[in-house]
């Protein structure tokens, strides 16, 4: 049987070339266009890459029309309900989910090595007290190639698994510095009796004054969401961490490249837009007007949270997302803050309004975390740093996945060049 393909026909010369097709396990096939440039002299042009597969992975799979998200096969509402952020760390990393013993060990391996390097405290404190926290986050974990020397070798799959193990164990510690810098406070130490959501708020919320006791449905909630943020396929930073890691950079550069890309607001930055947003809407009555300006082509202003490039449905981890949300504003008694209810009515009539249902823009999972973390008390400011500290898993499972693949080559797109045509170079006296 022929293998399937598609014929590509130039209309110009009538010149033909069959282009194989590809399957995968799930999800539509893709068209193999590599001979394209040798066979026919072409390049394809794809702003936004939104027809492009860049790469084969075995990591996340997205329906976004079904509104469909696996992680190793496993879907996202299984792993939110049943399994914890360290366990689908292990799976995001490995591809299984491990036995009760592996569990064990990771868990040992990763809590057990949050702590930073003592050095790293002083490099913090080079920054300005008011430096973004994304700012801050992209300089340190990128240092941290300067500190780890015995993990940069990238063909050695021993050393890219302790990168791994470092990153994942140390993020937790670097956002929570990132803050406690911000406020003038000390700097909490990883405590290894607690898990690594419960370490994560208490290094965040504890002083060394007093005794912090971290509430239990906060901890459960904010495990969730590092869940739900912890892969996702080719999005935008993860595609950098992959484009930077085909140079055969260092695994901490091409992390701290992720984290740069992650901050813009149409990507993590929105947990931080949505509440802006909120704020700068400020009432109920307000809502049509901030709606109408949504839908002017004229105007640059967007919902922040709504909208979504795969999915064309309810983005799943925002289902699960907003039943977390009530769960902790249930828990902290804060279902009547006016900002959370502005939130609540906005979701309402976007989701009633005929140009967001057309355009299929629906809540996506950035609206909620931004609504729970201010719930929580983290400052609006941190929220993307939080989204950096779980994608951190996918990206270096990416990175990892990226370094093993036969076909991994440096990424180098080209261009439909618009510029001008060779010309002489005018001596400057006769410019002018
Ligand atoms: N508010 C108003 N209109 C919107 C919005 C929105 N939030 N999102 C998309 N549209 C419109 C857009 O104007 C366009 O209209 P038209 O077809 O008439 O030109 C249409 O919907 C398609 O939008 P697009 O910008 O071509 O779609 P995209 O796939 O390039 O963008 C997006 C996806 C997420 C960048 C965009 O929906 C957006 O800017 N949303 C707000 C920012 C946001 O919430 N980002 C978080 C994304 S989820 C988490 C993450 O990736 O980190």
């Amino acid at each position: 049987m022929s293998k399937e393909s598609v014929t590509l026909t130039n209309n110009s010369n009538g010149q033909s070339v069959e282009m194989p097709l590809m399957s995968g396990s799930l999800g539509p096939k893709v068209m193999d266009i590599r001979a394209l440039y040798s066979q026919m002299d072409l390049f394809t042009y794809d702003p936004g890459y939104t027809s492009t597969g860049a790469c084969k992975s075995k990591i996340t799979f997205i329906d976004g029309d079904k509104g469909v998200l696996l992680h190793r096969g496993y879907p996202i509402e299984d792993l939110a309900e049943h399994s914890d952020f360290l366990e689908t760390a292990y799976l995001i990393w490995n591809g299984e989910l491990p036995s009760p013993a592996e569990k064990k060990k990771f868990e040992s391996d990763i809590i057990g090595h949050s702590m930073v390097h003592e050095q790293i405290n002083f490099f913090f404190r080079g920054f300005r007290r008011d430096a973004h926290p994304m700012a801050v986050l992209c300089g340190v974990v990128g240092a941290m190639a300067a500190f780890y020397h015995d993990t940069l070798d990238i063909n050695d799959a021993h050393q890219r698994m302790i990168a791994a193990h470092r990153l994942i164990a140390k993020m937790p510690t670097i956002v929570a510095w990132a803050y406690k810098y911000s406020q003038g406070q000390p700097f909490m130490y990883p405590k290894n009796a607690l898990s690594y959501a419960e370490n994560f708020l208490h290094m965040m919320f504890a002083t060394p004054c007093e005794e912090y006791k971290v509430n239990p449905v906060l901890a459960r909630a904010m495990d969730r969401i590092l869940i739900l943020h912890a892969d996702h396929e080719q999005n935008a930073s993860t595609s950098t961490v992959r484009l930077s890691g085909s140079s055969g950079a260092n695994p901490f550069a091409c992390i701290a490249a992720g984290i740069a890309t992650l901050w813009g607001p149409a990507h993590g930055g929105a947990n931080e837009a949505v509440l802006a947003m909120l704020q700068q809407i400020g009432s109920k009555d307000r809502i049509p007007e901030y709606i109408k300006r949504a839908k002017d082509k004229n105007d640059t202003f967007r919902l922040m949270g709504f909208g979504h490039r795969v999915y064309k449905n309810y983005d799943p981890r925002a289902k699960i997302m907003q039943r977390t949300c009530n769960e902790v504003l249930d828990e902290l008694g804060m279902r009547n803050d006016p900002l959370l209810q502005l939130a609540m009515e906005l979701e309402r009539i976007a989701l009633s309004d005929d140009y967001f249902v057309e355009k299929k823009l629906y809540p996506n999972v950035d609206f909620y975390s931004g609504i729970i973390f201010k719930a929580i008390g983290i400052p609006t400011s941190m929220f993307t740093s939080l989204f950096a500290l779980a994608r951190t898993v996918g990206w270096i499972a990416q990175w990892n996945e990226m370094i093993q693949d036969p076909d991994q080559k440096i990424g180098r797109p080209r261009q439909l060049y618009i510029g001008a045509q060779q010309r002489p170079y005018v001596p400057l006296h006769k410019r002018g």
